[in-house]
C-alpha cells in the first residue's frame, strides 16, 4: 500500500521513484521535448515529475491562456530553499501564465501557531523576493481574500473526514483549524480559474505537498455537474448533479443527440475537448464552476549545507536571503561537500559532487551555463578541483548574487502591499 505524505513534517521521504510510482506521478522527461528551449532547472532534471502537465505545454506551445499558482507558508524568513519554486513560478508566466501567489496565513496561523502581525512581516519578505524575481500577478493572503474563502468552503463540501485521515492521517485530535487550513488550500489551487477564468492551472511544489495536489484533483471532479465519456463510438454526457434545466441546455446544444433519464448520447463526429468545453460553459450558467483539473510539477530539494534536508529549523543547513555575509561564510565554508578525508585520496579517486551540497547549490542557482557545471564536476572527479578552492568561488558567487538580489528587492520595494 501507498505510504502517506506528511506535508507538514520537516523530515519528508526522499525515495522519489518510489513515491511516483505509489502515488501515479509522471515522469517530467517527455515534456522537455515538447517544450524545447529549456529553463536550467529543467535542463538539469531539478522537475522530476507531473501531474497533468500537458495541458501546460500544450498551453505554452500554442500560446493559449494558462495559470500558475503556488504558495507560501509565512512563518519564516525566506532562504535559498524557496528560490526554486519562485523560479519555476516567474518562468511559466514569462512562457504566457497568468501569476497567482498565495500567502497561507491561515495555514501558518493553525498549524505553526504563528501571530497574525508575524505573518504580515514575513508575507511581505516573501513578496519582495518574489518581485526582485520578476514576479508579475496576484499575490494574496488567504485570510483577507474573501471570494478564496468562499471557494474553499465549497470545496470543504466535498471533503470529508475520512479523506482527511486516509490523506493526512487526521485523527481525533486533529484541530479544525488545521482541516480548514487544507480547504484554503484546496481553494488555492482552484483559485486562478475563478478569479481569471477557466484555463488549466499548473502548481509548482516539492512532492511533500503532493497529497494536497491529489485532494484538489478529486475535489474538482466532485464539484463537476456533468461527466463528458467518450465511448468509443460516441460521446456521452452523464447528469451528475445538473439539474433537469441544465440537461436540456446540454441537449439543445448538440443537436441530433438523444436525451435519457440521465444522460445525453451525441451523434458521432464530435471531439471530447469540443464537447468538455461546452457543457463546462453551461455548467457555469447553472451555477457551477466547471473547473478543469489542476496539474503540477514535482522539483527535487536542494542538500542542506550540511547533507539531510534543508531546515528553518537547522540554521547552518540553508542560507537566508538576509543573512549576514560573516554567516553566509560560515556555511559555505562549513558545508559537507563530497570530498574525501584526504587530500591525497582527494587527488587520487576524485571527489563525489552526487553527494556535494556545495555542487547542489552550484547545480541548482548558482552556475547557469551548463558547460562550466560540467566542467566544474568533471575536474572534481579528475581530482584536480579541491574542496576548499571550489568552496571560496561558491561562496564569491553567493556573494555576488546575494549582493544583486537584495539590490533588486530594494528596487522593488515599492511593489510590497500590506
Ligand atoms: N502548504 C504550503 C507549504 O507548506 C503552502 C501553500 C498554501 C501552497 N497554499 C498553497 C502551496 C497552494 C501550493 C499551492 O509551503
Amino acid at each position: 500500500m501507498a505510504e502517506q505524505i506528511n506535508p507538514w513534517s520537516s523530515t519528508p521521504k526522499v525515495n522519489i521513484e518510489r513515491l511516483f510510482e505509489d502515488f501515479g506521478i509522471d515522469s517530467f522527461e517527455p515534456q522537455k521535448e515538447k517544450l524545447g528551449e529549456l529553463p536550467t532547472f529543467m535542463r538539469r532534471n531539478v522537475i522530476q515529475g507531473h501531474r497533468g502537465y500537458d495541458a501546460i505545454s500544450d498551453a505554452i506551445v500554442n500560446k493559449k491562456p494558462f495559470h500558475v499558482l503556488t504558495g507560501f507558508m509565512p512563518s519564516g524568513h525566506p532562504h535559498f530553499g524557496h528560490l526554486m519554486v519562485m523560479k519555476e513560478v516567474v518562468w511559466h508566466i514569462n512562457h504566457g501564465g497568468r501569476g497567482f501567489i498565495s500567502m497561507a496565513d491561515r495555514e501558518a496561523h493553525a498549524v505553526r501557531g504563528l501571530s497574525w502581525e508575524k505573518c504580515d512581516e514575513y508575507a511581505r519578505e516573501y513578496m519582495s523576493c518574489l518581485y526582485a524575481l520578476g514576479f508579475k500577478g496576484e499575490i494574496y493572503s488567504q485570510r483577507r481574500n474573501n471570494s478564496l474563502k468562499d471557494l474553499a468552503f465549497e470545496a470543504a463540501t466535498k471533503i470529508n473526514f475520512s479523506n482527511l485521515s486516509a490523506i493526512y492521517g487526521f485523527g481525533a485530535d486533529t484541530e479544525l483549524a488545521h482541516a480548514i487550513s487544507v480547504s484554503m488550500q484546496v481553494g488555492d489551487i482552484l483559485y486562478p480559474q475563478l478569479a481569471g477564468g477557466v484555463a488549466p492551472t499548473v502548481v509548482p511544489v516539492g512532492i511533500d505537498q503532493d497529497p494536497h495536489i491529489r485532494l484538489t484533483r478529486d475535489v474538482t471532479n466532485a464539484l463537476r455537474q456533468f461527466l463528458v465519456e467518450d465511448r468509443g463510438t460516441h460521446i456521452s454526457i452523464r447528469a451528475k448533479t445538473a439539474s433537469p434545466e441544465a440537461m436540456t441546455a446540454v441537449a439543445a446544444a448538440f443537436p441530433g443527440s438523444k436525451k435519457y433519464e440521465g444522460h445525453i448520447d451525441l451523434q458521432p463526429g464530435h471531439t471530447v475537448e469540443e464537447v468538455d468545453a461546452v457543457v463546462r460553459g453551461i455548467e457555469q450558467q447553472f451555477g457551477g464552476f466547471g473547473f478543469l483539473l489542476p496539474s503540477s510539477t514535482y522539483h527535487s530539494f536542494l542538500m542542506g549545507l550540511q547533507g539531510g534536508k534543508m531546515s528553518s529549523s537547522v540554521p547552518e543547513s540553508l542560507v537566508w536571503f538576509d543573512d549576514e555575509d560573516k554567516d553566509v561564510k560560515k556555511k559555505i565554508m562549513s558545508a559537507l561537500t563530497g570530498g574525501r578525508p584526504t587530500l591525497d585520496e582527494q587527488k587520487k579517486l576524485g571527489g563525489e559532487p552526487e553527494k556535494c551540497a556545495i555542487y547542489q547549490l552550484n547545480k541548482f542557482h548558482m552556475m547557469d551555463d551548463d558547460r562550466e557545471l560540467s566542467e566544474m564536476c568533471q575536474k572534481c572527479k579528475a581530482g584536480e578541483l579541491m574542496c576548499g578552492t571550489c568552496k571560496k568561488e561558491t561562496l564569491e558567487r553567493v556573494r555576488a548574487f546575494l549582493a544583486e538580489f537584495k539590490e533588486k528587492r530594494d528596487e522593488t520595494a515599492h511593489m510590497v502591499e500590506w
